[in-house]
């Protein structure tokens, strides 16, 4: 018998039912070479009893969570994939051709392949829980599914539906997967479904219609539109439209899924499936999806368990969470905090930033525990206080101050909180650039002092990081560790420096934009060319967001830190524009006009500030203009690396993508050097620094220092 798969024969004891037990080595099942030949033997071997029906179950939590990536990433030759993929072609083929009735039950999560399997088998029985995911999210690897998905997907739920949960790589829960087509039957707990398996194969006769798939048939007709009628053809048009706007063009992952859709569905089923494997084989193989299953996949997972950092302790000592100022952060802060199980004071001294950040906090936990009882909500929203006095700080394990951007008003607050907390209390700072050593010496214990940058919005955005200042100790690092994994977000360590890690990249992608455009680009090339490099919000939008009166006052605070970057013409626009009013989106327009809150398009204002329209060939200039945008950021990373602010690549790569959305499709600004190589990307910098100005001079160090990860 093969290692991983467990066969129960069918004899007249089970009626008749074979079982096979998918348990390989390890805590999770995943597809790769072995697991083919091991499926392959254990199907030979049941089919070699008399069965008359076939479970398929898991003996791990999860049914089996995709592909081995360990394999594949490895894997540059297109050939050996496509082997890999027909031979799950075949075997799923042969599964659900058998003319024997095959249920499977999903008691964890099915992924990718997994649910590919899953897809291949005649009955689908799920647990009813938001625990268990399905689905194909293999396009944010950069990848598409591989072995018969985006052919039985569609087949099964129709093309629209289909499509809409394969571009983008959406899963559905446990209890929504019923409706939503993916399986059968629901159940309460594993025994039940597999009851209920069990129940539908004994009434399922070998040969019926119902131990056929659907698409097998002769009576099968597409659900809902079929892809070659004349309406069908116009979803994939329109799908199209919408897939080009959202990507760019950056991501071919998405442009594959829907040819291989449209073109499968003209063929018999098997031509799909051999359509479909080869662009699986040739996006497998991609610069693209190494670089991002490397950063979405390794790097995150490394992230995730906090490898390499300072050992969390099990218990840090955390209870009781104070978050000065309940503005826009504090207050998803004191709501995250509440959910993760901590006490917390939100503490403003304005009455009506109070009432703001309370009202936040209870619509935010009121979304997103709405499948919770009302109770449990009460419970989790009632562990927040909002308060303008200080004695209700008293006791507080963990301060997170979120006050004005401002180290004067910073440095009084520490002194007055500090002077209300215990002796092991941590105090925290989100300030998003002021270097913590400096707000620290307002610290009588700056070694309990540290940065932890969250990200806007704080209930969506993954990242957190966490800045060392001069004094703070590893074992202040490491509690605020343990609290970070309490809180459910990704972190990064980092060291101290004007801005960090992220908020100098940040800041010298959207100076970048804005100087750009202060050259005389337009605007709305600029806003594309950032697309077109994979950025996931153009540099203009996302300065309206931040306000260009904060990166006015950004930029005048960085001069000290690095002279001449105030005069540049980008920050002399930035400036002129605060000067004309034009704020920020909140403040009703800054690079855009708004209407009813809607973006509208570019402030025809703009190029009154700006030196004339550059002339040329648009296509050419966005080029020019998306890899000046990347190359902005990547000097800025190298920068950082020299400076030992970030000192580990993941760390680099993790922060860019999650923290500030930095071109996924590159794998981050490290990646974008590896994939380039160091000695290309270093003569480019050289070249870029002598047409555009120093900011993009490669800095001196870091070549031999940041060890390749591709090797
Ligand atoms: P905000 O302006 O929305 O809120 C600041 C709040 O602090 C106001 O409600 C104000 O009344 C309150 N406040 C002022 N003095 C106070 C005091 N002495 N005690 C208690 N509360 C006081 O500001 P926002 O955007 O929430 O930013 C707060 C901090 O977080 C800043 O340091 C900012 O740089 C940082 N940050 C902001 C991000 C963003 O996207 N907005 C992202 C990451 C960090």
């Amino acid at each position: 018998m093969a290692t991983g798969f467990l066969t129960d024969i069918a004899t007249a004891e089970n009626g008749g039912i074979a079982t096979i037990t998918i348990q390989l080595p390890g805590k999770v099942n995943k597809i790769n070479a072995e697991f083919g030949v091991g499926l392959s033997a254990a199907w030979d071997e049941v089919m070699g009893g008399a069965a008359r029906g076939v479970l398929i179950v898991s003996g791990h939590k999860d049914f089996c969570v995709g592909a081995d990536l360990d394999t594949i990433f490895g894997v540059t030759d297109p050939a050996a994939i496509l082997d890999l993929v027909r031979m799950l072609d075949g075997l799923f083929r042969r599964i659900e051709t058998s003319g024997i009735p095959v249920a499977c039950v999903l008691a964890g999560s099915a992924l990718g392949g997994g649910f590919e399997l899953a897809m291949a088998c005649h009955h689908r029985v799920v647990v009813d829980s938001p625990r268990v995911s399905l689905g194909l999210p293999e396009v944010n690897l950069g990848v598409i599914p591989g072995a018969g998905g985006t052919q039985r997907l569609p087949r099964l739920i129709g093309v629209q539906a289909a499509l809409d949960l394969m571009l983008q790589g959406k899963l559905v829960r446990g209890n929504k997967a019923v409706v939503a087509g993916l399986a059968h039957e629901a159940a309460p707990t594993p025994e039940a479904a597999v009851a209920l398996a069990r129940a539908w194969l004994a009434a399922t006769k070998p040969k019926s219609d119902a131990a056929k798939q659907p698409w097998d048939r002769s009576d099968y007709a597409w659900p809902g539109l079929s892809p070659n009628s004349a309406d069908g053809r116009n979803v994939f048009m329109a799908a199209s439209a919408m897939v080009y706007k959202k990507t760019a063009g950056a991501f071919p992952a998405a442009d594959a899924i829907l040819a291989v859709v449209q073109e499968g569905a003209r063929l018999n089923f098997d031509g799909g499936t051999l359509v479909e494997a080869r662009a699986f084989a040739r996006l497998a193989t991609s610069g693209q999806a190494k670089d991002m299953m490397r950063t979405f996949w390794y790097q995150r997972t490394a992230a995730e368990k906090q490898e390499g950092l300072p050992v969390a302790p099990a218990d840090p000592g955390i209870r009781k969470v104070a978050v000065l100022g309940a503005g826009m952060m504090g207050a998803g802060l004191a709501a995250i905090c509440a959910q993760a199980g901590y006490t917390v004071v939100l503490r403003d001294v304005a009455q009506s930033a109070l009432n703001a950040g309370m009202a936040h906090v209870v619509k935010g936990i009121g979304e997103r525990l709405k499948h919770k009882s009302a109770e449990e909500r009460a419970t989790v929203i009632g562990r927040v206080t909002a308060s303008s006095e200080i004695s209700d700080l008293d006791g507080t394990d963990l301060v997170i101050e979120a006050v004005f951007e401002n180290a004067d008003l910073k440095h009084r607050v520490i002194r007055e909180v500090e002077a209300r907390l215990g002796a092991r209390a941590i105090f925290a700072s989100n300030t998003s650039a002021l270097p913590i050593t400096g707000l620290a010496e307002a610290s009588v214990r700056p070694e309990q002092f540290i940065g932890l940058h969250f990200f806007s919005p704080v209930e969506q955005m993954p990242l957190l990081e966490i800045i060392r200042g001069r004094a703070t100790t590893e074992e202040t690092v490491a509690r605020c560790l343990a609290f970070c994994r309490a809180i459910g977000k990704l972190p990064i360590v980092v060291n101290d420096g004007y801005g960090f890690y992220t908020t100098r990249v940040f800041s010298a992608y959207i100076l970048e934009g804005a100087q750009c455009v202060a050259e005389g680009y337009d605007p709305v090339l600029v806003e594309w060319a950032a697309r077109v490099a994979g950025m996931v919000v153009p540099p203009l939008q996302v300065f309206d967001e931040v306000t260009l009166r904060l990166g006015d006052h950004a930029l005048s605070q960085a001069e000290a830190f690095r002279p001449g970057i105030a005069g540049l013409a980008g920050a002399k626009l930035v400036k002129a524009m605060v000067e004309a009013g034009r704020i920020g989106r909140a403040q009703g327009g800054g690079f855009y006009e708004y209407k009813d809150g809607r973006r509208e398009g570019i402030w025809p204002g703009v190029a009154a500030f700006c030196a004339p329209r550059v002339a040329g060939d648009a296509v050419a200039q966005v080029r020019a203009l998306s890899e000046r945008l990347l190359l902005a950021q990547v000097a800025e990373t190298l920068r950082a690396w020299d400076e030992r602010i970030v000192t580990r690549p993941q760390d680099a790569d993790v922060g860019a993508v999650f923290g500030i959305g930095f071109a996924p499709n590159t794998g981050g600004p490290l990646a974008y050097v590896d994939r380039h190589g160091a000695a290309a990307v270093r003569a480019r910098l050289v070249e870029l620094a002598s047409t555009l100005g120093a900011r993009f001079a490669p800095s001196p160090g870091w070549a031999s220092t940041i060890v390749p990860f591709y090797g």
